[in-house]
């Protein structure tokens, strides 16, 4: 086997078609080794996925046994020992953090495109047994990104990477999303919140909030607004505003979720009450597709009552070859008090990136909160000018720290639909102290070698 592929080499549909690919050999905690032997560390955990860190054998190991006895039962017909436990922890977290959500009950897929669908199909179905088809109509901000699917992207607020699929997307309501850095209102702690909310209400006035199925948002949006962090109050007057209008609240954890932010919720962070959450990435931790939708028992009830029982399923519905990764990956968090790390080294980590980077030329804003931070580059730093598009300032400086062995995650567009760089970073929950000060040593370096 070489140490990298490049296109046409090899029988794989390589994501990128331009450049080596180097084939990975193995994993350690927050790092990665390639096949000739070159580390990088995984400063984005891949994509905001591997919580637990890489090579994580006790994970290997509790797979195996599950493996061993059964990896996999339609979910439509079977339960098992590991899904129920997983559904029972999560809720447990669930009534802990979030008590007020009240949620009871979790089902199980593969992605968190998948489980975005799913959470659309639940509220869709709820109005439905409640006898209100009006209400069709999703809300959902700009920018985000709830997945790749052709629904979950008709509500990802991302102009470019909608834009080959035209008319075979669907119709959804937007409205702005609060990121600090390019907010229209000067003072965003104190003003944003009735900036946005003032916004929710234009919206849902024109749109008439009997047609109104659902708003979806991230807590802590992830890399399409850099891990931008709700003014005070947000989403408490969110939920005021569409409680008025009967409408439902879905908290698209995938990204956010599952510890990154300092909480097991992220929702729990930024006093979100949502009536439908999702998680996906972290919770399986890279070692099994894993996603969760979790509701409400009084929701389910009424279609118990009503059609007798949630209509959507797909193939890997609950099946115990992912619950057994997510009850292992719930493990390894207990056993190394992840959430607390991330709370306790996040603040470290935003603190020293801030200290590190913010005097650096071209970095324009930092923001985040826990072990989620975004990074947004521009041309100048006095007037926010974002570099133009066809410079290609991100795609340049993730090669350059690829190279350097450091592991981040673009993103673009964020300045303006289509200008704007900006990276996440979001390493393992594992990390530790010494680790990020390494991280941030090296991210400095070669951010100070870089010419955009
Ligand atoms: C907030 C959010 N929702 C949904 C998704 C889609 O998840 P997946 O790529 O597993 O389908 C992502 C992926 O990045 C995400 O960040």
């Amino acid at each position: 086997m070489p140490h990298s592929v490049r296109y046409p080499e090899g029988h794989v549909l390589l994501r990128n078609l331009a450049r080596d690919m180097p084939v990975i050999s193995h994993g350690d905690g927050i790092y990665l080794i390639d096949a000739s032997g070159k580390r990088y560390i995984d400063a984005s955990s891949g994509a905001l996925v591997v919580s637990v860190g890489h090579g994580n054998k006790r994970v290997a190991d509790a797979m195996q046994a599950q493996l061993a006895k059964v990896g996999y039962v339609n979910g439509t017909q079977f339960t098992s020992e590991v899904t129920e436990t997983l559904a029972d922890r999560l809720i447990a977290i669930a009534d802990r953090e979030l008590p007020q959500a009240r949620f009871a009950r979790a089902a199980f897929l593969s992605s968190g495109s998948e489980v975005v669908e799913a959470a659309v199909k639940f509220v869709r179905q709820l109005w439905m047994e409640r006898g209100q088809p009006k209400r069709t109509k999703m809300i959902a901000r700009v920018p985000s990104y709830h997945g790749n699917t052709l629904y979950a992207l008709s509500m990802s607020g991302r102009p470019h990477y909608k834009k080959l699929y035209g008319p075979m997307l669907s119709e959804v309501v937007t409205l702005s999303s609060p990121y600090p850095y390019r907010s229209p209102v000067a003072d965003y702690a104190k003003d944003g919140a009735d900036h946005f909310v003032r916004e929710l209400e234009e919206v849902i006035a024109r749109e008439g909030g009997d047609t109104i199925a659902a708003f979806i948002a991230e807590p802590v949006i992830g890399s399409s607004a850099g891990a931008a962090v709700p003014p005070p109050g947000y989403f408490k007057r969110v939920r005021e505003v569409c409680e008025r209008h009967g409408i439902l609240l879905i908290a698209d954890e995938v990204l956010c979720g599952a510890g990154r932010c300092g909480a097991f919720y992220a929702s729990a962070v930024t006093d979100f009450v949502p009536d439908v959450l999702v998680l996906g990435k972290g919770i399986g931790g890279g070692y099994a597709p894993l996603s969760a939708l979790l509701v409400r028992q009084d929701h389910l009830e009424e279609m118990r009552a009503g059609s007798g029982y949630f209509q959507h399923a797909q193939t890997y519905l609950q099946a115990p070859f992912m619950t057994a990764a997510g009850v292992a990956v719930l493990d390894e968090f207990e056993r190394l008090d992840l959430v607390g790390n991330a709370a306790r080294t996040g603040e470290l980590f935003q603190r020293r990136l801030r200290e590190a980077l913010l005097p650096l030329p071209h970095v324009g804003s930092i923001q985040g909160v826990g072990l989620l931070a975004g990074v947004e580059l521009v041309q100048d730093k006095a007037t926010k000018a974002p570099f133009p598009r066809k410079q290609k300032v991100i795609e340049h400086l993730i090669a350059h720290l690829f190279a350097r062995g450091l592991i981040v995650w673009p993103n673009m567009g964020q300045a303006d639909g289509t200008n704007g760089d900006l990276f996440m970073l979001g390493p393992p929950l594992v990390i530790t102290p010494a680790q990020v000060e390494e991280l941030v040593g090296s991210l400095v370096s070669s951010l100070k070698e870089f010419v955009p």
